[in-house]
């Protein structure tokens, strides 16, 4: 495991983000893991400055980690839509080698069989890029998640709930159900970087990295993980 720790979270962006773009130049056709929330979004302006200035997106695949149960594609707060406005429709990106989770699957059970095996049919995530919880949770691997868990429905801690609600204009409309890519499915990623900032992930950073791997604590599972690297600013890494 690779652990770099850098001032803010605008060189925490900046490094991911070439790590990213070194993948894409590397393998135009790429298989992308992606995640939403607020740790990812300078990554995603940066890789639109690199689309202007050349980069080629045309061939890339994406998977995201998570959607809410009940959210449809078209509201604001579902992670499709994050997607679509803060990377898809910046680096044109064909819409069809674009996958997020359908929370609205009459058939959620189907929906999460069928995305992992779309996972596997295109050969897998070359980068896996993943924010983390406060409880340490990746994706939405909420602490007791099995290790082997693969796509699934889960249900939303408190915590979770709590700490999404200011994306909601009342915490009573924050879903409280989710299709998330279990353990599992992330691990198998060929490489992962996970990216924090803030002092509210301090002590998430510093269990999953130094603690025991444990499923309470989802993020150390990545301590098994033969290529991770971890970004964190010094807030984030003032534990380690
Ligand atoms: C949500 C997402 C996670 C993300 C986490 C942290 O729970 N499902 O994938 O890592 O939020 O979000 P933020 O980056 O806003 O702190």
């Amino acid at each position: 495991m690779r652990v770099v720790v850098v001032s803010n979270f605008d060189s925490m962006s900046d490094e991911v983000a070439k790590m990213v773009i070194a993948q894409v130049r590397n393998k135009p056709a790429s298989v992308l893991g992606l995640a939403t929330g607020s740790s990812p979004l300078g990554v995603y302006r940066l890789l639109a400055e690199y689309y202007k200035n050349g980069v080629d997106f045309s061939r890339i695949i994406t998977f995201n980690l998570d959607e809410y149960v009940g959210l449809a594609e078209n509201h604001p707060q579902s992670y499709r839509y994050y997607m679509q406005e803060n990377l898809f429709s910046r680096v044109h990106i064909d819409a069809a080698n674009t996958h997020v989770p359908n929370g609205v699957a009459t058939d959620l059970q189907a929906e999460c069989g069928r995305y992992d095996e779309l996972i596997r049919h295109t050969g897998g995530i070359d980068l896996q890029i993943l924010g983390i919880g406060s409880n340490a949770h990746i994706g939405f691997n909420e602490p007791g998640t099995p290790f082997g868990s693969q796509t699934q429905v889960v249900d939303l801690t408190a915590n979770t709930i709590r700490d999404n609600a200011r994306f909601f204009a009342s915490p009573g409309e924050v879903p409280t159900q989710a299709i998330s890519m279990g353990i599992k499915s992330i691990m198998s990623a060929r490489n992962i970087v996970l990216m924090a900032n803030g002092g509210s992930k301090a002590d998430a950073i510093h269990a999953a990295l130094t603690g025991p791997v444990t499923e309470e604590v989802p993020a150390s599972v990545l301590q098994l993980h033969p290529s991770v690297t971890i970004v964190v600013d010094q807030a984030a890494g003032s534990r380690l």
